[in-house]
């Protein structure tokens, strides 16, 4: 039986990454490291918690002894890092605990995965740390790293560790970098879900500047197999991208987002932009396409279906998040756009 530790297992990602590891492979037993911040959520585990192959433990990636203990308790063999402060929006307003837990925590898992000599760590990292495109090209495992936010450079500072720590110390690794993700339990500070929550709430849609920035989008089901297969079938010391040929505007996806919920699209209101915002995002993935046979499930129209239908059904979750502090975000961040 493979024993995982998986940090960050209530976050959006994370907790996709538990549901489809617990349902499609029963011979994995899951230990859950989540610190449960503004963006954990044990409600995204719902009906997973009493798990028999799955124990959530409420803590911080920079607590080595706890990490140590728990490694020692449940004779983990891998770590996948999904733990992070993921939102490029906050890391402009607040940078330091980007580099708290993006930096330092990873360090801290690195640690106790070098001197437990783990069979694997498995950094979930993003595209972001390659920089911006122009109108053309993708992003390829070559690209050198050139990050533009405080999120992206605390994310490729965590790269750098990853790999420092296998070239040093032989720690056996693999970095994957995705292209932005979807789906279900997303936090509505991203911006399908939070797009998604303003219509249905007629409220204004903040499109960041002209809307014509580019995102090259996968349904974060496709990512969580992708993870998968690199755990369970990678050589270790590898590099891949993940991502699903979904390039799109922000106003492509605002407008079908609009479409299928028939609201008009007088709710788009173009916003001040956020500093630094990266124009153009497109991932290469033929390496993992080619190499682990992976590939994504489902186009992006079919993906953003699946989305808001998912959001419309489970309309109590998206509550029980936007009644707290939410608010206070949402009005500090947007009020005097
Ligand atoms: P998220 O913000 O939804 O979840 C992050 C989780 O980490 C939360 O549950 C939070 O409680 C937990 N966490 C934060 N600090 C912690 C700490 N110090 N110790 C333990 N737990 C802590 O993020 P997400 O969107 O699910 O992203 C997961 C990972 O995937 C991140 O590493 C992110 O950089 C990466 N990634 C995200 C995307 C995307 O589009 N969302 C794309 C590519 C890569
Ligand atoms: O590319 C992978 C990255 O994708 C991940 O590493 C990050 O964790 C994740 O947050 C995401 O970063 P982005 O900045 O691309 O995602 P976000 O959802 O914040 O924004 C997507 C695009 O939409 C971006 O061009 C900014 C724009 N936007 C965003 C918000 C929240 C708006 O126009 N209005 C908004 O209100």
């Amino acid at each position: 039986m493979k024993k995982i530790l998986v940090t960050g297992g209530a976050g959006f990602i994370g907790s996709n990454f538990v549901r489809m590891a617990l349902s499609e492979h029963p011979d994995c037993f899951i230990v859950n490291l989540d610190k449960l911040t503004y963006a954990g959520n044990l409600e995204n585990l719902a009906g997973f918690e009493n798990h028999p192959n799955h124990k959530f433990v409420k803590g911080d990636i920079c607590d080595g002894p706890l990490i140590e203990k728990i490694i020692n308790e449940h004779k983990i063999d891998a770590i996948i890092n999904f733990a992070a402060e993921s939102h490029v929006d906050r890391s402009i307003s607040e940078p330091k605990v980007f580099i708290e837990t993006n930096v330092v925590g990873t360090l801290t898992l690195l640690e106790a995965a070098r001197d437990k000599k783990l069979e694997r760590f498995v950094q979930i990292s993003t595209d972001e740390v390659y920089g911006e495109l122009g109108p053309t090209g993708k992003f390829t495992e070559d690209t050198p790293l050139s990050p533009n936010s405080p999120y992206s450079a605390s994310k490729a500072a965590a790269d750098h560790l990853v790999k420092a720590f296998g070239h040093t110390w032989g720690l056996k690794y693999n970095i994957t970098r995705c292209s932005n993700n979807y789906g279900q339990y997303q936090f509505p500070e991203k911006m399908i879900p939070l797009m998604i929550n303003n219509a249905l709430k007629d409220k204004d849609l903040p499109v960041y500047g002209d809307g014509l920035q580019v995102r090259d989008w996968l349904f974060v089901y496709d990512h969580c197999t992708a993870i998968w297969m690199v755990l369970s079938e990678a050589p270790p010391g590898q590099i891949y991208n993940i991502g699903g040929c979904n390039e799109k505007t922000n106003l492509e996806v605002v407008s079908l987002i609009l479409d299928r919920l028939k609201k008009p699209k007088s709710l788009i209101k173009h916003v001040k932009d956020r500093p630094g915002h990266d124009r153009r995002y497109a991932i290469e993935a033929k390496k993992i396409m080619t190499n682990l046979k992976w590939e994504p499930s489902v186009n992006f129209e079919e993906g953003i279906n699946k989305t808001i239908d998912w959001f419309l059904q489970n309309n109590k979750w998206l509550t029980n998040i936007v009644s707290g502090d939410y608010q206070k975000y949402y009005d500090a961040m947007y009020s005097n756009r």
